[in-house]
């Protein structure tokens, strides 16, 4: 089956905005994406990801909510639950009932809201994604469940905490760097200009102006880059987004006649595993291990032959966890990919282009459709200004939920 159509909201804020309106806002995108068009009432059922719209927006039973937005009820309409990863697993569902045979046209969506509650509010929200009895109790939140892995992945592999955030820092560069490209992403500046921005507000307010002489200055600054969870910092960290996503899948024999160029779906793992506290180990996810197997399996090809990834930055660290789980990069090796130029969008691999979750934004259950619809843009070469260097006619998405208790893998061709 094939991709033959993919749309986005803008990722951001929105106090004006519900996330109904902001998925009909994705589905409008899309529909400009499908090269010969169709009829919103060929769609045979929609699979929707979302996390919590019952905590962010007091409304629950929100798939019938959506179909009914996007003018598509009669049909099945099914929310789909996996924490962060819910835009993934709402794919994966959307594969599975056209590999059924029972459907030829499925709408995937993906969606989220969670600027509408004060911080404290959004992050305890978040942690019900984590262990509500063995981890939530003793303290943790996401920013500190991931600040575990970095320092137990520094422990391992014999990096000074200072070396460590230096290194993670490039990925955020890099991050950003590719946010500042894409239209729809929540931060639309690359991380000199948000110094240089900030260098400016201190001068108008009458303050000694900053010495940063670089990005690397201003990110070491406590000030303008806070430790959150330590060791990680703001910029090691995806914000609270609201957005939504879409894709438009269609059986094999019928993907020509929505696309002339239409992105085949040739791989697709799933697994889940416990909670981190209970893990042998904190530095290596084994459900992306397991989802990434199932995916290569099927799809018959190597690590090696992937040219481009979108992986699931919700924090620096897990990027580089990322290359490593996915055969990318040896162990140890995923946190240096940035600093090399690897995973820049003129290097070997390039990770994120999008600008991730770090910079695009994170949406929660929007981001696992929010990766497809990039790899959809890259490999049709509709990504203008971010496209990456090389040809991309194999790429890969890679979607966490929580801490890895579940993870979806999904690979494309063109
Ligand atoms: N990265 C970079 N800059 C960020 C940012 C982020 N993640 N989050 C906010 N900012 C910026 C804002 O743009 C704002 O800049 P400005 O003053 O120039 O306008 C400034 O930081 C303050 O923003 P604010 O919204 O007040 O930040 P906050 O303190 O409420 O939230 C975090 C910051 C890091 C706590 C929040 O983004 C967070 O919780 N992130 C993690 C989300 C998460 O856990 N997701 C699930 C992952 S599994």
């Amino acid at each position: 089956m094939a991709v033959v159509g993919a749309g986005i909201s803008k990722f951001g804020a929105f106090a004006d905005k519900t996330s109904r309106d902001l998925l009909v806002e994705a589905f409008q995108s899309m529909r400009g994406s499908v090269d010969r068009g169709f009829d919103p009432r060929e769609i045979e059922a929609l699979y929707v990801g979302n996390f919590n719209s019952e905590l962010f927006e007091n409304q629950g039973h929100s798939a019938p909510v959506m179909a009914d937005w996007l003018g598509l009820t009669p049909r099945p309409a099914t929310r789909i639950e996996n924490a962060c990863a819910s835009g993934g697993a709402a794919l994966r569902q959307g594969i599975l009932a056209i590999a059924s045979g029972l459907y030829d046209l499925v709408l995937v969506g993906g969606v989220e809201k969670m600027t509408g509650l004060p911080i404290e509010q959004a992050t305890s929200v978040l942690a019900t994604a984590g262990d509500a009895q063995y981890e939530i109790p003793a303290g943790f939140t996401f920013p500190g469940l991931y600040a575990a892995m970095a320092t137990a992945y520094a422990a391992q592999h014999n990096l000074p905490l200072e070396r460590l955030q230096r290194l993670l820092a490039e990925i955020a560069i890099k991050n950003h760097e590719n946010g500042a490209l894409n239209e729809n992403a929540q931060f639309g500046k690359t991380i000199a200009e948000v110094m240089e921005k900030a260098r400016e507000k201190a001068i108008m307010n009458g303050s000694r102006p900053p010495g940063w002489e670089s990005v690397y200055d201003f990110l070491a600054d406590m000030r303008a880059n806070p430790v959150i969870a330590s060791p990680l910092r703001l910029f090691d960290c995806s914000p609270i987004s609201d957005g939504a996503a879409v894709v438009l899948l269609a059986a094999e024999d019928r993907a020509r006649a929505f696309s002339k160029n239409p992105i085949r779906i040739i791989g697709s793992g799933q697994a889940s595993d416990g909670a981190l506290h209970g893990r042998s180990s904190l530095t290596s996810i084994q459900s992306a291990r397991a989802a990434a197997r199932e995916a290569y399996e099927m799809a018959q090809i190597s690590p090696r032959d992937v040219k481009l990834a979108e992986v699931h930055d919700c924090f620096t660290i897990a990027e580089a966890i990322a290359g490593e789980d996915l055969g990318f990069f040896a162990q140890g090796e995923g946190i240096r990919a940035a600093q090399e130029g690897i995973t820049n969008r003129d290097g070997r691999l390039p990770l994120n282009t999008s600008g991730g979750l770090k910079a695009k934004g994170h949406p929660v259950g929007a981001s696992g459709v929010g990766q497809v619809v990039e790899v959809w843009k890259q490999m049709r070469c509709e990504a203008g200004a971010r496209q990456a260097a090389r040809d991309i006619d194999l790429a890969l998405t890679h979607n966490v939920g929580g801490t890895g208790q579940t993870c979806l893998v999904h690979i494309f061709e063109r």
